[in-house]
């Protein structure tokens, strides 16, 4: 079988895929063990015609998907692809070039050139910070810590790229309460430990204070002060304007967490960003809000000496011609994909208007979806998005419920709606009260979704508060 039959044949379940997305259940129907089932094959000791291979796959995985290509899947923070994004990503497979170095991939490297300038343009950032697209945010956050991790030493006398965290001037990293975990990974993964994080208590709006972090600060020590842009959970921003300044008088570095928030630049929400530009290192992501496919972070860096010595490698076989890009000079990988196609193709599809037009959207849907949830009877607003992440509860039935009660009556809600099938919520814990998160952040949902969405959970909240149990009072 050639090649060419074998992707007609992807093509073909990619396409009927894609299509089931509005009205296959949007959560997984099928179990660990029936997947394993499936798909644990003695291990092959002859080979199979690559097309059956595929057919197989798709058929030894249904069910085994979660619909979060679909625009009625509202958990976690999880974006869809854009057609021309994920046709891209399928080029990029085709072509599938090692995008280490120009000399590996000559349009790969200019298309990252392209698409990086685009990125900083969009979201308003220094046109001269370099940039690097990493797997993720997570991988973001380190390549962005690694640079502040060298500027931090640097500056008082210490090369860490030369003689590691031995017997170095410790740093302090100074982080909101709600900061994502990845910055506690990326704070171990760089060697610092997560008990150099001291975490800042926030006020009742989730952001940071500046009296709180002015008295966190001493000047002369080393720190690394991250802010974020939005929190995952009630899209909290930090007053970068009246924060970073503060960091910066005490000789701080700056990191902002923008994983999905920070694209609210590129819509009427930028003003809510105001000051972001001043920090030193932004670290976002291509997959959740931008929408292209999987595997596209984005780190940008003020210092771009800093971030070149703390990710440049060199060896005598890399062929660098000059005057290119080569992106193991701003990555921590060697051999990568070339991500840029999905991020260039996407910002093409949409252009600067269609990604205001995409962030605002989905905002307003999560105003929709919140204020439709807490006009249902039992359930309370918890947290009215400020962008496109909200938080409501479900009160148990039962007034005398406790509070594990109440958490197990949460869950058993979320599991509820997703079982009925027609979309997908995840839950969360706010100020130690299990609750559940709703987050739109994908180019398919529509306004249709949210209606029908809001009357299905009606319906399972509704059934669930009739079987209930309820103790009558003796
Ligand atoms: C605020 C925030 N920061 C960082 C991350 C990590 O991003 P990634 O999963 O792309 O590594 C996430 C993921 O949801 C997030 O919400």
């Amino acid at each position: 079988m050639k090649p060419k039959s074998t992707l007609f044949r992807a093509a073909e379940h990619a396409a009927s895929y894609l299509d089931g997305l509005s009205t296959h259940p949007v959560g997984a129907t099928t179990t660990a063990d029936d997947l394993r089932q499936r798909l644990a094959l003695a291990l092959p000791e002859t080979g199979t015609d690559p097309a059956r291979v595929i057919d197989d796959l798709v058929e030894q995985t249904r069910g085994g998907h979660l619909g979060s290509a679909g625009g009625r899947f509202f958990a976690w923070v999880i974006g869809g692809a854009l057609p021309s994004a994920l046709a891209a990503d399928w080029l990029t497979s085709t072509w599938d070039n090692n995008a280490a170095l120009y000399a590996c991939g000559p349009a790969a490297a200019v298309v990252e050139e392209v698409a990086g300038s685009w990125v900083k343009q969009l979201l308003g950032l220094p046109m001269n910070a370099s940039f690097a697209f990493t797997t993720g945010c997570q991988m973001a956050h380190v390549t962005c810590l690694a640079a502040a991790r060298h500027s931090i030493l640097r500056d008082v006398g210490w090369d860490v790229e030369a003689d590691g965290l031995q017997g170095a001037p410790s740093i302090r990293v100074i982080a909101s309460e709600h900061c994502h975990g990845s910055i506690e990974r990326a704070v171990r993964f760089l060697g610092l430990g997560k008990n150099s994080i001291v975490a800042l208590a926030t006020g009742a709006d989730a952001r940071v204070r500046p009296d709180t972090l002015e008295a966190s600060l001493v000047k002369g020590e080393p720190t690394l002060v991250v802010l974020d842009a939005a929190d995952l959970n009630v899209g909290a921003i930090d007053p970068f304007d009246e924060l970073i300044p503060i960091a910066k008088a005490h000789g701080a570095w700056v990191h902002i967490d923008g994983a999905f928030g920070l694209w609210a630049r590129a819509s009427k929400h930028a003003p809510r960003l105001a000051g972001v530009e001043l920090a030193d290192s932004w670290a976002t992501d291509a997959h959740k809000w931008l929408n292209t496919p999987k595997d596209n972070g984005i780190a940008i860096i003020r210092d771009s000496s800093a971030h070149r010595a703390a990710m440049s490698v060199s060896a005598a076989y890399l062929s660098s011609l000059g005057g290119v890009r080569d992106q193991i000079d701003w990555t921590p990988d060697w051999t990568r994909r070339a991500r840029g196609f999905a991020i260039y193709a996407a910002i093409r599809e949409l252009g600067r208007d269609g990604i205001a037009d995409l962030v605002e959207r989905c905002c307003r849907f999560a105003e929709e979806l919140a204020n439709g949830f807490a006009s249902i009877p039992g359930v309370e607003l918890v947290a009215a998005p400020t962008l496109n992440q909200a938080l409501v509860r479900f009160i148990h039935p039962d007034p005398c419920a406790n509070v594990n009660e109440q958490d197990g009556w949460n869950d058993k809600i979320i599991d509820a709606l997703n079982r009925e099938g027609t979309a997908f919520f995840s839950g969360s814990r706010w100020t130690g009260l299990r609750v559940m998160r709703i987050s739109v952040v994908n180019w398919q949902t529509t306004s249709d979704d949210v209606v029908k969405r809001l009357e299905a959970a009606k319906r399972v909240i509704e059934t669930e508060r009739g079987n209930a149990i309820v103790p009558r009072p003796a």
